[in-house]
């Protein structure tokens, strides 16, 4: 039993990150045979791809995938802690496998992810939901084999609230045949005051750059249209490793494996330097896409949220970017941060008019146990914050209609990914990360096709295969 803590989450040793190759132990290869496993993500792009490594592991010990719930032997949740209605999520799922339990008393239950390394949560599963047989955290994701060997009637917590090491080639069944998301950094060293990441992901930890590109080459020789270079901050990229190199060295060098398209998510601002701006101008397969999260528009609140930027600072970056050839630009914000006034609200309101953000996810505030920002006093209404967030996305949706219309009668290249929801059309998306539907055959599925675009809505846009 290795309980998760908080405190000791917080208490971080500035000591490199061993890598470590992970190697499957042969008496666990036979685990899952002619049994099958249903997993839930719930949570961030980190997430779905920790479900991916989860689901290369299952592979790899002989279980079977199934989407139907009740067909399977091993059920798996991976969760998320941000806000409080990813957390209920979760604990109603929980509700639900109860049940299906209740006639399947061999059923395996298990639960991981960001709210594994709360202590809260743990507490909460060791008191009230014993049909869960074991935890295991965002840490050691490698321990799913010998934990489900292992595995008792009593629920069994294998949680490390210190991050570990570096694990490398970990199995991994990807969801998608032609984009990829790649873990370039771990967890993140920023604390925003209202943020429980730091605590449930640990310390900031790169991927050394050569394993990223034979990562990169390996996807480039399987076919693989797309990477998406994944971290909570990946311009700090490079920052606790010894060799020197930054964000902008692994873009350069990611360009030259002649993948197709390069994305990245997602960038604080205050990492991004002039450099970066310049590499992501010069490499015509690094996509002009960028998430730029600003959470508020008022430096009082910023303040309070530890966000290290004003908005001048951010300001002047936005403009750096909106410079380059074809960028889109969206964004994070948060309504309602403890002792928001209207005129603070406004300021963000001003901000959104500033930057006409392509798009935008739009949050209510949500106290995280353990985070600081839990502490203060939280002196907006839930009507004032309900109402707030409604003018937000009243305004922010007019821009991203304006953005998509300024598409029309553009021929684009557009990724194709599969069949859209509307019968008959597939849909893909634009290098500057706009959906488009559009008719065409299958055999188009997986390639680079031009469109023009006809029509545009605030989501997403209509368009004509150029033959
Ligand atoms: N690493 C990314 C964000 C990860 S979380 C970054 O720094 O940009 C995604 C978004 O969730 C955040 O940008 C923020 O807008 C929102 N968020 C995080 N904690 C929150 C909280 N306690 N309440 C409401 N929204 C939150
Ligand atoms: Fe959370 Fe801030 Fe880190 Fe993003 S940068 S994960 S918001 S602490
Ligand atoms: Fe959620 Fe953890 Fe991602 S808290 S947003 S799953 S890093």
């Amino acid at each position: 039993m290795e309980l998760p803590n908080l405190s000791l989450a917080r208490k971080r040793i500035n000591k490199e990150s061993k890598v470590i190759n992970y190697q499957l132990d042969d008496k666990y290869q036979d685990l899952g045979k002619n049994k099958k496993y249903f997993i839930k993500t719930y949570g961030c792009q980190m997430n779905e791809h920790d479900s991916e490594n989860i689901k290369g592991l299952l592979d790899s010990i002989s279980y079977t995938e199934t989407d139907n719930m009740e067909d399977a032997d091993l059920i798996i949740l991976n969760t998320c802690s941000i806000r409080e209605n990813a957390h209920n999520k979760a604990f109603g799922m929980l509700g639900r496998i109860k049940h299906i339990k209740e006639k399947k008393k061999d059923l395996i239950v298990a639960l991981c992810g960001c709210m594994a390394q709360e202590e809260v949560v743990v507490n909460e599963i060791l008191t009230k939901h014993h049909h869960v047989n074991f935890i295991f955290g965002t840490h050691n994701l490698y321990d799913l084999p010998r934990l489900i060997y292992e595995n008792t009637k009593k629920t069994n917590v294998c949680v490390y609230s210190k991050e570990g090491d570096i694990i490398e080639n970990l199995p991994v069944k990807r969801v998608n045949d032609y984009k990829a998301y790649v873990n370039i950094i771990y967890g993140c060293d920023k604390f925003c005051t209202y943020c429980i990441v730091p605590y449930t992901r640990g310390r900031q930890r790169s991927r050394e750059m050569s394993d990223i590109i034979d990562e990169v080459n390996d996807l480039v020789k399987n076919g693989y249209k797309e990477v998406t270079l994944l971290g909570q901050n990946v311009n700090a990229y490079g920052k606790d490793l010894p060799y020197g190199y930054d964000l902008a060295d692994l873009l350069e060098a990611v360009s030259k494996t002649n993948i197709p398209r390069i994305r990245f998510i997602t960038s604080h601002p205050w990492d991004f330097t002039d450099r970066m701006i310049d590499v992501i101008k010069q490499h015509d397969n690094i996509m002009p896409s960028i998430h730029l999260p600003i959470q508020s528009g008022s430096n009082k609140i910023l303040k309070l949220m530890g966000r290290r930027y004003t908005k001048e600072d951010y300001k002047t970056l936005f403009d750096k970017l909106r410079n380059i050839k074809g960028m889109t630009i969206t964004t994070d914000i948060i309504v309602g941060f403890p002792g928001e006034t209207e005129e603070d609200f406004k300021e963000t309101l001003d901000m959104v008019n500033y930057c006409k953000y392509d798009g935008a996810y739009t949050f209510i505030f949500s106290p995280r146990v353990g985070t600081p920002a839990a502490k203060l006093k939280d002196d907006v209404k839930l009507e004032e914050k309900e109402e707030r967030l409604y003018r937000l996305n009243e305004l922010i949706n007019n821009y991203s209609l304006d953005s998509n219309k300024k598409m029309l009668d553009k021929e684009v290249s557009v990724l194709t990914e599969g069949y859209s929801n509307k019968e008959g059309m597939l849909y893909g998306y634009t290098e500057n990360n706009k959906l488009v539907n559009f008719k065409g055959e299958s055999n188009l599925i997986g390639k680079i096709v031009n469109v023009r675009i006809t029509s545009a809505k605030s989501f997403s846009l209509d368009g004509e295969l150029v033959e």
